[in-house]
């Protein structure tokens, strides 16, 4: 897979992906992932990418020309399957959609910033809007960062055996059960007797029970 990320502030992007489960799936040629500086691509004298916005009100607007011209350099380059803005007002981002975006190919993402693209970058180029939760972030690359994460670790390969993505919460639509390792007793606090057991039909059992629960009490939503 090969993930574009567009941006005005590329070094907030330097360090999500350049340890442990990311830098692997980098190293191990899984994923590349490429951040554009759209200052870059601002053809004006003083490298402007934003612009006060039409009607009046405060807040700067991420001017069309410097972010169609990179969208339009890197299409020119190869087809995308997906070129997302990350926007609180997109669509709520969930496991489903990022079992759907570790199928891909090619997927352009473009952070925002200020008030936001103006509109008809989103009308002519975005292909999805994702928004990472009910809350405003100074600029999408946090959120980028959130959505890259979670699919590249979907990838076949990227995870191994003791990481695999099939126990993770979500992924059969209930939250993952608690999990001990050692010591068995700490403070008073004891293992769960059947985890010490051996008997791995009964712990399945008990995962299962213990997964239920916990949806039932922290994600009734998910079970409806
Ligand atoms: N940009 C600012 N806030 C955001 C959010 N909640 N999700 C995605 N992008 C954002």
């Amino acid at each position: 897979m090969r993930i574009d990320i567009l941006t005005v502030l590329p070094q907030l992007l330097e360090s999500p992906f350049s340890a442990s489960i990311m830098q692997r799936a980098q190293d191990k040629g899984h994923v590349e992932i490429l951040v554009h500086n759209i200052r870059d691509y601002a053809a004006n004298k003083h490298k402007n990418v934003d612009d006060y916005q039409y009607g009046g009100g405060a807040g700067m607007v991420m001017s069309i020309e410097p972010i169609a011209a990179l969208i339009e350099k890197l299409q020119a380059e190869r087809n995308y399957d997906a070129i997302i803005y990350m926007t609180p007002d997109g669509e709520l981002f969930e496991q489903s959609a990022c079992n759907q975006l570790s199928l891909l190919e090619n997927i352009m993402i473009l952070c925002g910033h200020y008030k936001g693209v103006d509109e008809r970058i989103r009308e002519k180029y975005i292909t999805q809007e994702i928004s990472i939760g009910s809350y405003v972030l100074s600029g999408g690359e946090l959120a980028a960062a959130v959505v890259v994460d979670a699919v590249v670790r979907l990838i076949p390969g990227v995870l191994n055996d003791e990481t695999s993505a099939l126990t993770d919460s979500f992924q059969d639509g209930l939250l993952s059960p608690p999990v001990y390792t050692r010591p068995p007793e700490f403070k008073g606090m004891k293992v769960p007797e059947v985890l010490l057991s051996g008997d791995f039909a009964k712990i399945e059992v008990w995962r299962e029970e213990q997964a239920l629960k916990r949806t039932q009490e922290r994600r009734p939503d998910l079970l409806e």
